[in-house]
Protein backbone atom coordinates (compact mmCIF):
# COMPACT_ATOMS: atom_id res chain seq x y z
CA UNK A 1 0.00 0.00 0.00
CA UNK A 2 1.74 3.32 -0.97
CA UNK A 3 1.39 5.97 1.31
CA UNK A 4 -0.15 9.50 0.71
CA UNK A 5 1.15 12.99 1.11
CA UNK A 6 -0.34 16.79 0.46
CA UNK A 7 2.25 19.35 -0.09
CA UNK A 8 1.08 22.86 0.58
CA UNK A 9 3.53 25.50 -1.28
CA UNK A 10 2.67 28.55 -2.93
CA UNK A 11 6.03 28.70 -4.58
CA UNK A 12 5.69 26.65 -8.05
CA UNK A 13 9.10 25.56 -8.19
CA UNK A 14 9.33 24.13 -4.58
CA UNK A 15 6.56 22.78 -4.90
CA UNK A 16 7.38 20.82 -8.01
CA UNK A 17 10.77 19.29 -6.68
CA UNK A 18 8.97 18.33 -3.60
CA UNK A 19 6.11 16.90 -6.08
CA UNK A 20 9.35 15.03 -7.78
CA UNK A 21 11.15 13.84 -4.81
CA UNK A 22 8.14 11.93 -3.22
CA UNK A 23 6.46 10.58 -6.61
CA UNK A 24 9.88 8.87 -6.83
CA UNK A 25 9.53 7.58 -3.53
CA UNK A 26 6.56 5.77 -4.50
CA UNK A 27 4.00 8.04 -2.70
CA UNK A 28 0.77 8.96 -3.73
CA UNK A 29 1.07 12.97 -4.14
CA UNK A 30 -1.33 16.02 -4.20
CA UNK A 31 -0.48 19.45 -3.98
CA UNK A 32 -1.93 22.77 -3.13
CA UNK A 33 -1.41 25.98 -3.71
CA UNK A 34 -2.68 27.57 -0.93
CA UNK A 35 -3.89 26.60 2.76
CA UNK A 36 -7.21 27.31 1.57
CA UNK A 37 -7.04 24.73 -1.24
CA UNK A 38 -5.21 22.51 0.84
CA UNK A 39 -8.12 22.47 3.50
CA UNK A 40 -10.54 21.21 0.49
CA UNK A 41 -8.31 18.38 -0.59
CA UNK A 42 -8.17 17.49 3.02
CA UNK A 43 -12.12 17.26 3.13
CA UNK A 44 -11.98 14.76 0.21
CA UNK A 45 -8.74 13.01 1.03
CA UNK A 46 -6.77 10.53 3.73
CA UNK A 47 -3.56 11.95 3.90
CA UNK A 48 -0.27 10.21 5.62
CA UNK A 49 1.37 13.26 6.05
CA UNK A 50 1.22 17.18 5.00
CA UNK A 51 3.79 19.45 4.04
CA UNK A 52 3.08 22.84 4.67
CA UNK A 53 4.87 26.22 4.62
CA UNK A 54 4.20 28.36 6.95
CA UNK A 55 4.03 31.64 5.33
CA UNK A 56 1.52 31.53 2.79
CA UNK A 57 -0.21 33.88 0.84
CA UNK A 58 -4.15 34.42 2.73
CA UNK A 59 -4.29 31.22 5.60
CA UNK A 60 -1.34 30.81 6.68
CA UNK A 61 0.78 27.50 7.14
CA UNK A 62 -0.34 27.29 11.22
CA UNK A 63 -3.98 28.27 10.76
CA UNK A 64 -4.43 25.55 8.41
CA UNK A 65 -2.89 23.08 11.16
CA UNK A 66 -4.87 24.15 13.61
CA UNK A 67 -7.91 23.26 11.60
CA UNK A 68 -7.31 20.19 10.27
CA UNK A 69 -6.50 19.04 13.83
CA UNK A 70 -9.67 20.22 15.09
CA UNK A 71 -11.22 17.47 12.80
CA UNK A 72 -8.40 15.62 12.83
CA UNK A 73 -5.97 15.46 15.59
CA UNK A 74 -3.76 12.51 14.78
CA UNK A 75 -3.40 14.22 11.42
CA UNK A 76 0.51 14.27 10.81
CA UNK A 77 1.95 18.17 9.72
CA UNK A 78 5.40 18.73 8.66
CA UNK A 79 5.87 22.15 8.33
CA UNK A 80 8.54 24.25 6.24
CA UNK A 81 9.63 27.25 7.67
CA UNK A 82 12.52 30.03 6.43
CA UNK A 83 15.55 30.33 8.73
CA UNK A 84 14.63 33.94 9.44
CA UNK A 85 11.26 32.52 11.28
CA UNK A 86 12.69 29.98 13.18
CA UNK A 87 9.70 31.45 16.17
CA UNK A 88 7.28 30.69 13.94
CA UNK A 89 7.99 27.16 13.52
CA UNK A 90 8.46 26.64 17.40
CA UNK A 91 4.72 27.83 17.72
CA UNK A 92 4.31 24.90 14.73
CA UNK A 93 5.46 22.35 16.95
CA UNK A 94 3.62 23.82 20.22
CA UNK A 95 0.43 23.74 17.82
CA UNK A 96 1.02 20.02 16.98
CA UNK A 97 3.38 19.89 13.96
CA UNK A 98 5.52 16.87 14.17
CA UNK A 99 8.61 18.37 13.12
CA UNK A 100 10.28 21.52 10.98
CA UNK A 101 12.10 21.69 8.04
CA UNK A 102 14.15 24.98 6.98
CA UNK A 103 14.64 26.16 3.72
CA UNK A 104 16.79 25.82 1.72
CA UNK A 105 15.17 22.13 2.20
CA UNK A 106 17.54 19.26 1.82
CA UNK A 107 16.03 16.67 -0.04
CA UNK A 108 17.47 13.75 1.96
CA UNK A 109 16.48 15.42 5.48
CA UNK A 110 12.90 15.85 4.41
CA UNK A 111 12.46 12.56 2.87
CA UNK A 112 13.78 11.36 6.07
CA UNK A 113 11.71 13.20 8.61
CA UNK A 114 8.50 12.12 6.55
CA UNK A 115 9.84 8.39 7.04
CA UNK A 116 10.11 8.61 10.95
CA UNK A 117 6.79 10.66 11.02
CA UNK A 118 4.79 7.73 9.11
CA UNK A 119 7.07 4.85 11.04
CA UNK A 120 5.96 6.32 14.14
CA UNK A 121 2.22 6.75 13.18
CA UNK A 122 2.49 2.79 12.38
CA UNK A 123 3.89 2.16 15.53
CA UNK A 124 0.54 4.25 16.59
CA UNK A 125 -1.55 1.77 15.14
CA UNK A 126 -0.13 -1.26 16.00
CA UNK A 127 -0.34 0.14 19.87
CA UNK A 128 -4.20 0.28 19.14
CA UNK A 129 -4.41 -2.61 17.42
CA UNK A 130 -2.81 -4.55 20.29
CA UNK A 131 -4.84 -3.08 23.02
CA UNK A 132 -7.77 -3.96 21.54
CA UNK A 133 -6.02 -7.75 21.06
CA UNK A 134 -5.93 -7.95 24.66
CA UNK A 135 -9.08 -6.61 25.21
CA UNK A 136 -10.53 -9.29 23.23
CA UNK A 137 -8.80 -11.45 24.86
CA UNK A 138 -10.31 -11.61 28.31
CA UNK A 139 -13.85 -11.18 27.97
CA UNK A 140 -16.04 -13.89 29.31
CA UNK A 141 -15.79 -16.07 26.61
CA UNK A 142 -12.15 -16.50 27.00
CA UNK A 143 -12.84 -18.77 29.73
CA UNK A 144 -13.60 -22.05 28.31
CA UNK A 145 -16.08 -24.89 29.66
CA UNK A 146 -19.68 -25.23 29.40
CA UNK A 147 -19.75 -27.85 32.82
CA UNK A 148 -22.35 -26.84 35.00
CA UNK A 149 -19.61 -25.58 37.18
CA UNK A 150 -17.75 -23.62 35.05
CA UNK A 151 -21.24 -21.90 33.65
CA UNK A 152 -22.30 -21.00 37.07
CA UNK A 153 -18.74 -19.45 38.06
CA UNK A 154 -19.24 -17.19 35.23
CA UNK A 155 -22.29 -16.16 36.00
CA UNK A 156 -21.24 -15.36 39.20
CA UNK A 157 -18.43 -13.39 38.12
CA UNK A 158 -20.71 -11.88 35.60
CA UNK A 159 -22.61 -10.48 38.45
CA UNK A 160 -19.25 -9.02 40.48
CA UNK A 161 -17.24 -8.16 37.89
CA UNK A 162 -18.29 -4.43 37.64
CA UNK A 163 -18.61 -3.72 41.64
CA UNK A 164 -15.93 -2.95 44.22
CA UNK A 165 -16.29 -6.13 46.01
CA UNK A 166 -12.83 -7.70 47.10
CA UNK A 167 -12.87 -11.28 45.50
CA UNK A 168 -10.99 -14.20 46.74
CA UNK A 169 -10.26 -16.75 44.21
CA UNK A 170 -9.23 -20.22 45.54
CA UNK A 171 -7.82 -23.52 43.09
CA UNK A 172 -5.51 -25.87 43.08
CA UNK A 173 -2.94 -24.70 40.60
CA UNK A 174 -3.44 -24.29 36.63
CA UNK A 175 -7.06 -23.90 37.40
CA UNK A 176 -7.68 -20.58 36.43
CA UNK A 177 -7.56 -17.88 39.01
CA UNK A 178 -4.99 -15.67 36.95
CA UNK A 179 -7.60 -15.81 33.96
CA UNK A 180 -10.60 -15.45 36.18
CA UNK A 181 -8.85 -12.45 37.61
CA UNK A 182 -8.12 -10.60 34.19
CA UNK A 183 -11.40 -11.63 33.38
CA UNK A 184 -12.80 -9.80 36.22
CA UNK A 185 -11.00 -6.61 35.67
CA UNK A 186 -11.32 -6.28 31.95
CA UNK A 187 -15.15 -6.46 32.79
CA UNK A 188 -15.04 -4.07 35.33
CA UNK A 189 -15.38 -0.14 34.47
CA UNK A 190 -11.93 0.04 35.58
CA UNK A 191 -10.71 -1.76 32.76
CA UNK A 192 -8.59 1.23 31.01
CA UNK A 193 -6.66 1.58 34.08
CA UNK A 194 -3.89 -0.90 34.91
CA UNK A 195 -4.43 -4.74 36.28
CA UNK A 196 -1.34 -5.29 38.45
CA UNK A 197 -0.59 -8.36 38.96
CA UNK A 198 2.01 -9.20 42.32
CA UNK A 199 3.11 -12.69 43.64
CA UNK A 200 3.57 -12.44 47.06
CA UNK A 201 5.45 -15.69 47.21
CA UNK A 202 7.83 -14.59 44.96
CA UNK A 203 8.82 -11.34 46.81
CA UNK A 204 11.52 -11.49 49.92
CA UNK A 205 9.85 -10.99 52.70
CA UNK A 206 11.84 -8.37 54.11
CA UNK A 207 10.75 -6.77 51.32
CA UNK A 208 7.44 -6.68 50.63
CA UNK A 209 6.80 -3.54 52.55
CA UNK A 210 8.76 -1.28 50.01
CA UNK A 211 7.97 -3.42 46.80
CA UNK A 212 4.30 -3.11 47.76
CA UNK A 213 4.31 0.27 48.92
CA UNK A 214 7.17 1.99 47.98
CA UNK A 215 10.01 3.92 49.89
CA UNK A 216 11.15 7.56 50.34
CA UNK A 217 14.51 8.14 49.68
CA UNK A 218 17.03 7.19 52.58
CA UNK A 219 14.19 4.93 54.23
CA UNK A 220 16.93 2.58 54.52
CA UNK A 221 20.20 1.18 53.63
CA UNK A 222 20.55 0.98 49.94
CA UNK A 223 17.50 3.50 49.54
CA UNK A 224 19.06 5.69 47.20
CA UNK A 225 16.03 7.42 45.80
CA UNK A 226 12.28 7.29 46.12
CA UNK A 227 10.22 4.43 44.49
CA UNK A 228 6.66 3.82 43.67
CA UNK A 229 4.93 1.01 45.09
CA UNK A 230 3.29 -1.56 43.27
CA UNK A 231 0.02 -0.92 44.73
CA UNK A 232 -0.05 2.83 44.02
CA UNK A 233 0.88 1.72 40.03
CA UNK A 234 -2.30 -0.11 40.45
CA UNK A 235 -4.51 3.49 41.55
CA UNK A 236 -8.01 3.54 40.09
CA UNK A 237 -7.31 0.09 38.78
CA UNK A 238 -7.01 -3.44 40.47
CA UNK A 239 -4.67 -5.34 42.03
CA UNK A 240 -3.89 -9.18 41.90
CA UNK A 241 -2.45 -10.33 44.74
CA UNK A 242 -1.42 -13.60 44.07
CA UNK A 243 -0.59 -16.68 46.95
CA UNK A 244 -1.92 -14.54 49.65
CA UNK A 245 -1.65 -17.53 52.16
CA UNK A 246 1.93 -16.78 52.08
CA UNK A 247 2.39 -13.43 53.43
CA UNK A 248 3.77 -13.26 57.04
CA UNK A 249 2.19 -12.18 60.08
CA UNK A 250 3.36 -8.88 60.21
CA UNK A 251 2.54 -8.23 56.47
CA UNK A 252 -0.63 -9.24 56.88
CA UNK A 253 -1.25 -6.66 59.61
CA UNK A 254 -0.18 -3.93 57.65
CA UNK A 255 -2.36 -4.58 54.31
CA UNK A 256 -5.08 -4.70 57.06
CA UNK A 257 -4.65 -1.20 57.29
CA UNK A 258 -4.45 -0.72 53.85
CA UNK A 259 -7.96 -2.29 52.77
CA UNK A 260 -9.28 -0.74 55.78
CA UNK A 261 -8.30 2.59 55.39
CA UNK A 262 -7.72 2.58 51.24
CA UNK A 263 -4.46 4.70 52.21
CA UNK A 264 -1.07 3.64 52.16
CA UNK A 265 2.34 5.05 53.40
CA UNK A 266 5.60 4.58 51.43
CA UNK A 267 8.67 3.26 54.04
CA UNK A 268 9.96 5.86 55.85
CA UNK A 269 7.29 8.65 55.04
CA UNK A 270 5.48 10.26 57.51
CA UNK A 271 2.65 10.72 54.99
CA UNK A 272 -0.19 9.03 54.01
CA UNK A 273 -1.56 8.82 50.37
CA UNK A 274 -4.90 7.63 49.09
CA UNK A 275 -5.08 5.31 47.12
CA UNK A 276 -8.15 3.40 44.73
CA UNK A 277 -8.24 -0.10 43.65
CA UNK A 278 -10.34 -2.80 43.60
CA UNK A 279 -8.17 -6.11 45.82
CA UNK A 280 -8.17 -9.84 43.97
CA UNK A 281 -6.13 -12.21 46.00
CA UNK A 282 -5.82 -15.71 45.05
CA UNK A 283 -4.36 -18.82 47.09
CA UNK A 284 -3.83 -22.87 46.45
CA UNK A 285 -3.51 -22.77 50.76
CA UNK A 286 -6.81 -23.69 52.54
CA UNK A 287 -7.42 -19.96 53.95
CA UNK A 288 -10.21 -21.08 56.56
CA UNK A 289 -7.29 -23.92 57.65
CA UNK A 290 -4.60 -21.55 57.63
CA UNK A 291 -7.34 -19.04 59.78
CA UNK A 292 -7.71 -21.78 62.17
CA UNK A 293 -4.17 -22.82 62.93
CA UNK A 294 -3.52 -19.42 63.35
CA UNK A 295 -1.47 -18.68 60.05
CA UNK A 296 -3.84 -16.26 58.96
CA UNK A 297 -5.68 -13.43 60.44
CA UNK A 298 -9.23 -13.91 60.69
CA UNK A 299 -9.78 -9.88 60.35
CA UNK A 300 -7.67 -9.88 56.93
CA UNK A 301 -9.35 -13.09 55.68
CA UNK A 302 -12.67 -11.57 55.98
CA UNK A 303 -11.17 -8.63 54.71
CA UNK A 304 -10.16 -10.01 51.35
CA UNK A 305 -13.38 -12.80 51.31
CA UNK A 306 -16.36 -10.86 49.99
CA UNK A 307 -16.75 -12.62 47.18
CA UNK A 308 -15.41 -16.08 46.91
CA UNK A 309 -14.90 -18.05 43.81
CA UNK A 310 -13.71 -21.93 43.73
CA UNK A 311 -12.40 -22.64 40.98
CA UNK A 312 -12.78 -26.88 40.19
CA UNK A 313 -10.19 -29.35 39.35
CA UNK A 314 -10.12 -30.05 35.32
CA UNK A 315 -10.71 -33.93 37.03
CA UNK A 316 -13.90 -32.61 38.72
CA UNK A 317 -15.24 -31.12 35.57
CA UNK A 318 -14.45 -33.91 32.62
CA UNK A 319 -17.06 -32.40 30.59
CA UNK A 320 -14.87 -29.50 29.32
CA UNK A 321 -11.48 -31.73 29.13
CA UNK A 322 -12.59 -32.35 25.02
CA UNK A 323 -13.28 -29.19 24.15
CA UNK A 324 -10.29 -28.01 25.90
CA UNK A 325 -8.12 -29.99 24.45
CA UNK A 326 -9.98 -28.83 20.78
CA UNK A 327 -9.05 -25.48 22.09
CA UNK A 328 -5.49 -25.92 22.80
CA UNK A 329 -5.31 -28.30 19.62
CA UNK A 330 -6.53 -25.93 16.88
CA UNK A 331 -4.58 -23.02 19.06
CA UNK A 332 -1.26 -24.68 18.66
CA UNK A 333 -1.60 -25.95 15.46
CA UNK A 334 -2.88 -22.73 13.91
CA UNK A 335 0.60 -21.13 15.70
CA UNK A 336 3.02 -23.32 13.79
CA UNK A 337 0.68 -23.36 10.67
CA UNK A 338 0.12 -26.75 11.08
CA UNK A 339 -3.94 -26.93 10.41
CA UNK A 340 -6.04 -30.08 10.14
CA UNK A 341 -4.31 -32.18 13.04
CA UNK A 342 -5.85 -34.37 15.00
CA UNK A 343 -5.96 -37.08 17.59
CA UNK A 344 -5.65 -40.93 17.47
CA UNK A 345 -8.65 -42.88 19.16
CA UNK A 346 -6.18 -43.93 21.55
CA UNK A 347 -4.17 -41.17 22.46
CA UNK A 348 -7.67 -39.44 22.61
CA UNK A 349 -9.16 -41.97 25.16
CA UNK A 350 -5.55 -41.15 27.15
CA UNK A 351 -6.25 -37.49 27.52
CA UNK A 352 -9.81 -37.73 28.24
CA UNK A 353 -9.07 -40.41 30.83
CA UNK A 354 -6.20 -38.86 32.93
CA UNK A 355 -6.53 -36.97 35.66
CA UNK A 356 -5.06 -33.48 35.00
CA UNK A 357 -3.28 -32.94 38.71
CA UNK A 358 -1.78 -30.24 37.30
CA UNK A 359 -4.87 -28.62 35.58
CA UNK A 360 -5.34 -26.44 32.52
CA UNK A 361 -1.82 -25.69 32.47
CA UNK A 362 -0.78 -29.04 32.62
CA UNK A 363 -3.13 -29.62 29.61
CA UNK A 364 -1.82 -27.19 27.71
CA UNK A 365 1.69 -27.82 27.97
CA UNK A 366 0.80 -31.13 26.92
CA UNK A 367 -0.58 -30.23 24.00
CA UNK A 368 1.64 -28.02 22.71
CA UNK A 369 4.53 -30.74 23.21
CA UNK A 370 2.73 -32.94 21.11
CA UNK A 371 1.46 -30.55 18.06
CA UNK A 372 5.31 -29.60 18.00
CA UNK A 373 6.45 -33.00 18.31
CA UNK A 374 4.11 -34.97 16.50
CA UNK A 375 5.04 -35.02 12.68
CA UNK A 376 2.27 -36.13 10.46
CA UNK A 377 -1.56 -35.15 11.04
CA UNK A 378 -2.70 -37.37 13.95
CA UNK A 379 -1.07 -36.89 17.46
CA UNK A 380 -0.55 -40.59 18.86
CA UNK A 381 0.30 -42.59 21.86
CA UNK A 382 3.85 -41.91 21.44
CA UNK A 383 3.27 -37.93 21.78
CA UNK A 384 2.30 -38.06 25.04
CA UNK A 385 4.31 -37.70 27.92
CA UNK A 386 5.06 -40.83 29.99
CA UNK A 387 2.62 -39.41 32.83
CA UNK A 388 -0.46 -39.95 30.99
CA UNK A 389 0.30 -42.96 29.08
CA UNK A 390 1.95 -44.88 32.05
CA UNK A 391 -0.83 -44.50 34.49
CA UNK A 392 -4.68 -45.70 34.69
CA UNK A 393 -6.04 -42.96 36.89
CA UNK A 394 -9.20 -43.79 35.93
CA UNK A 395 -8.85 -46.96 37.78
CA UNK A 396 -6.76 -45.91 40.39
CA UNK A 397 -9.32 -43.66 41.29
CA UNK A 398 -11.73 -46.40 41.80
CA UNK A 399 -10.18 -48.46 44.11
CA UNK A 400 -8.82 -45.78 46.24
CA UNK A 401 -12.07 -43.98 46.81
CA UNK A 402 -13.87 -47.24 47.08
CA UNK A 403 -16.68 -46.07 44.90
CA UNK A 404 -20.33 -47.55 44.85
CA UNK A 405 -21.39 -49.20 41.46
CA UNK A 406 -23.86 -45.71 40.88
CA UNK A 407 -20.79 -43.80 41.53
CA UNK A 408 -18.36 -45.92 39.44
CA UNK A 409 -21.42 -45.86 36.83
CA UNK A 410 -21.23 -42.30 36.92
CA UNK A 411 -17.71 -41.47 36.43
CA UNK A 412 -17.15 -44.15 33.79
CA UNK A 413 -19.97 -42.56 31.90
CA UNK A 414 -18.87 -38.98 32.05
CA UNK A 415 -15.51 -40.02 31.37
CA UNK A 416 -15.79 -42.17 28.46
CA UNK A 417 -18.66 -40.69 26.75
CA UNK A 418 -16.10 -38.72 24.79
CA UNK A 419 -14.32 -41.67 23.76
CA UNK A 420 -17.02 -44.76 23.05
CA UNK A 421 -20.34 -44.35 20.99
CA UNK A 422 -23.36 -44.70 22.46
CA UNK A 423 -23.74 -48.77 21.85
CA UNK A 424 -20.39 -49.24 23.39
CA UNK A 425 -20.54 -47.12 26.66
CA UNK A 426 -23.59 -49.12 27.03
CA UNK A 427 -22.61 -52.76 26.80
CA UNK A 428 -19.17 -51.85 28.50
CA UNK A 429 -21.47 -50.97 31.48
CA UNK A 430 -23.74 -53.70 31.28
CA UNK A 431 -26.97 -51.59 30.27
CA UNK A 432 -29.15 -50.69 27.66
CA UNK A 433 -28.57 -47.79 25.88
CA UNK A 434 -31.80 -46.41 27.19
CA UNK A 435 -31.20 -47.11 31.20
CA UNK A 436 -27.62 -44.75 29.41
CA UNK A 437 -30.24 -42.02 28.47
CA UNK A 438 -32.12 -42.22 31.92
CA UNK A 439 -29.23 -41.82 34.12
CA UNK A 440 -27.54 -39.36 32.13
CA UNK A 441 -31.23 -37.76 32.67
CA UNK A 442 -30.79 -38.46 36.69
CA UNK A 443 -27.31 -37.25 37.27
CA UNK A 444 -27.68 -33.79 34.59
CA UNK A 445 -25.17 -35.18 32.16
CA UNK A 446 -25.16 -33.60 28.94
CA UNK A 447 -24.45 -36.20 25.99
CA UNK A 448 -21.53 -35.28 23.81
CA UNK A 449 -21.76 -33.94 20.53
CA UNK A 450 -20.85 -36.40 18.18
CA UNK A 451 -18.48 -37.46 16.91
CA UNK A 452 -16.16 -36.78 19.42
CA UNK A 453 -12.52 -34.82 19.39
CA UNK A 454 -10.77 -33.19 16.33
CA UNK A 455 -10.06 -30.11 15.24
CA UNK A 456 -11.49 -30.45 12.11
CA UNK A 457 -15.27 -30.45 12.93
CA UNK A 458 -15.68 -27.16 14.33
N1 LIG B 1 -11.35 -22.15 31.79
C1 LIG B 1 -10.26 -21.90 31.06
N2 LIG B 1 -10.35 -21.76 29.74
C2 LIG B 1 -9.26 -21.53 28.99
N3 LIG B 1 -8.04 -21.42 29.47
C3 LIG B 1 -7.87 -21.54 30.78
C4 LIG B 1 -8.97 -21.77 31.65
N4 LIG B 1 -8.51 -21.83 32.90
C5 LIG B 1 -7.18 -21.64 32.81
N5 LIG B 1 -6.79 -21.46 31.56
C6 LIG B 1 -5.41 -21.25 31.08
O1 LIG B 1 -4.55 -22.12 31.82
C7 LIG B 1 -3.35 -21.48 32.18
C8 LIG B 1 -3.21 -21.48 33.68
O2 LIG B 1 -4.18 -20.62 34.25
P1 LIG B 1 -3.84 -19.59 35.41
O3 LIG B 1 -2.45 -19.05 35.26
O4 LIG B 1 -4.94 -18.62 35.46
O5 LIG B 1 -3.89 -20.59 36.64
P2 LIG B 1 -3.63 -20.32 38.20
O6 LIG B 1 -4.80 -20.88 38.90
O7 LIG B 1 -3.30 -18.89 38.41
O8 LIG B 1 -2.40 -21.25 38.46
P3 LIG B 1 -1.22 -21.11 39.59
O9 LIG B 1 -1.84 -21.36 40.90
O10 LIG B 1 -0.28 -22.19 39.19
O11 LIG B 1 -0.66 -19.75 39.42
C9 LIG B 1 -3.43 -20.09 31.59
O12 LIG B 1 -2.75 -20.09 30.36
C10 LIG B 1 -4.90 -19.86 31.40
O13 LIG B 1 -5.14 -18.97 30.34
MG1 LIG C 1 -1.47 -18.02 39.01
Amino acid sequence: MSESILIVEDEETLRESLRRIFLKEGFIVDTADSAERGIQLVEENLYDVIITDIILPGMDGIEMLEQVKEQNPDQIFIVVTAFASLDTAVKALRAGAYDYIMKPIIHEEIKQVVRNAITQKNLQRENVILKREIKKHYDFSSIIGESPAIKELISEIKKVADTRSNVLLLGETGTGKELFARVIHHNSSRREMPFVPINCSAIPENLLESELFGHVKGAFTGAVSSKKGLLEEADGGTVFLDEIGDIPPYFQVKLLRVLEDQELRPVGSTKSKKIDFRFITATNRDLQDAVKSGDFREDLYYRINVITIKLPPLRERREDIPLLLNHYLEKYAHEVGRRGKRFSPEALSLLVSYNWPGNIRELQNVIERAVLISEGDEIREEHLPESITKTDSFLDESLTREMTIEEYTRSFIIKFQHVYGEQELAEKLGITRKTLWEKRKKWGIKRPASPSVTNSDK
